[in-house]
């Protein structure tokens, strides 16, 4: 019995996130999967009300889950970024969820590619490290503009006094990397790799340029060598033009925090826009959590409009994690078929609304 925490949050999350449900029971119905699902209420409607963003209690009971899924947040009566950094970056850190992974298929015929490329490539970004750790700041007239600078350097070990007291004005941003950091990193791409039965681990870094990414090709390389898997590198800029030109060529993927970013959303247009792209904030010893990669939409929100297939398609992710990878499958070729049969909402140029849209793949699931 599998225990989920669902958070369906704001907007078109509630919608897409009741169309995973109809999914996630579904699969019970016809597979071994067994499953309890608590709801929780957190996002913009509980800020707005009590102030409350998460809270320990919070905390506390999405710990004692399996999974957890999740719908979005964002919601325009509140300051862009207080629910961003209170509720989804506070859990991501809480349970340091330190994947991120994204799937990328080429769900033709959406690929807004010319030529015909069939494609499914595992996306595994860092989460936690590199140069999003928030340890940047600027300094005029020999002052920190941001008092927090020097605590952050201080936490992250580094030894580093900066003056700009001749007037030198400079702004700077800190990445790091650490070894266990990327060990943990390497271990979980390779680990993928070997499930999907990859055998090559790509690995995307700027090492001609940025001197942080050395340990990253050292590690992985050891790496290789202990899981019996090739590891190729790619700089960041060659990887995006081959990203365009060759996407078959490639299976699991591992980059670093910024670059992961940019790549993975290069990555959600390549195999059909938001509608289709879910992601996985995982941590391998702890508590994940799936969604899709789309934010609350308050633009179509409560009009029927939004795709349910990113949200379904997080349901297959979170199905495979907690090991029913033949009910994913099952997810995905549901979903498959309902593209092949015209039956899908608006955004891709389908006529069904959210709910007809899930009922279709409700019901192509059923069938297998
Ligand atoms: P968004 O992803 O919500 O929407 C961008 C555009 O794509 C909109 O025109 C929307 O209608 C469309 N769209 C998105 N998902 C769709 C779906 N499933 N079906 C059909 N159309 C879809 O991004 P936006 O507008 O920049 O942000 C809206 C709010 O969501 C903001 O408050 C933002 O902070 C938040 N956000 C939350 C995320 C999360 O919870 N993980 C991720 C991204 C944004
Ligand atoms: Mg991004």
């Amino acid at each position: 019995m599998k225990h989920l925490a669902v958070i369906p949050g704001d907007g078109i999350g509630k919608e897409v996130v009741d169309a995973g449900m109809e999914i996630i029971e579904a699969v019970s119905e016809i597979s071994s999967f067994d499953y309890d699902a608590e709801l929780f209420d957190i996002g913009s409607e509980r800020y707005l009300r009590t102030g409350e963003l998460l809270t320990d209690e919070d905390l506390d009971d999405l710990g004692k889950k399996d999974a957890i899924y999740f719908g979005a947040i964002g919601d325009p009566r509140v300051r862009p970024g207080i629910l961003e950094k209170g509720i989804l970056l506070r859990m991501r850190a809480h349970f340091d969820q330190y994947i991120n992974m994204r799937p990328v298929t080429s769900w033709h015929p959406f690929v807004p590619l010319k030529k015909h490329f069939d494609f499914d490539i595992c996306f595994l970004r860092e989460n936690t490290e590199d140069f999003y750790m928030g340890a940047g700041g600027m300094l005029r007239n020999g002052k920190d503009a941001e008092v927090n600078i020097r605590r952050k350097l201080y936490d992250m070990r580094i030894d580093l006094r900066a003056e700009s007291s001749s007037g030198d004005d400079f702004a700077f941003e800190i990445g790091l990397l650490s070894r266990k950091g990327v060990e943990r990193f390497a271990d979980h791409a390779f680990r993928t790799a070997a499930k999907r039965n990859d055998d090559t681990v790509t690995l995307v870094d700027k090492a001609n340029v940025c001197s942080i990414y050395e340990i990253q090709r050292e590690i992985f390389t050891d790496k290789a060598k202990e899981y019996g898997i090739d590891v190729e590198f790619m700089y960041v800029d060659a990887m995006a033009m081959a990203m365009i030109v060759r996407p078959h060529t490639f299976g699991t993927v591992a980059v670093p925090n910024l670059f992961g970013d940019i790549l993975t959303d290069l990555g959600a247009q390549l195999q059909g826009g938001l509608g289709m792209g879910a992601s996985g904030n995982i941590n391998p010893d702890g508590v994940s959590m799936f969604e899709p990669i789309h934010g609350s939409a308050p633009d179509i929100a409560g009009q029927g409009k939004a795709n349910p297939i990113a949200a379904i398609l997080a349901v297959k992710m979170m199905m495979d994690h907690l090991g029913h990878e033949d009910v994913g499958t099952m997810i995905q070729n549901a979903v498959r078929t309902c593209l092949d049969n015209g039956k899908y909402t608006a955004d891709l140029g389908g006529k069904l609304t959210t709910k007809e849209a899930a009922a279709e793949i409700k019901k192509a699931v059923l069938r297998q």
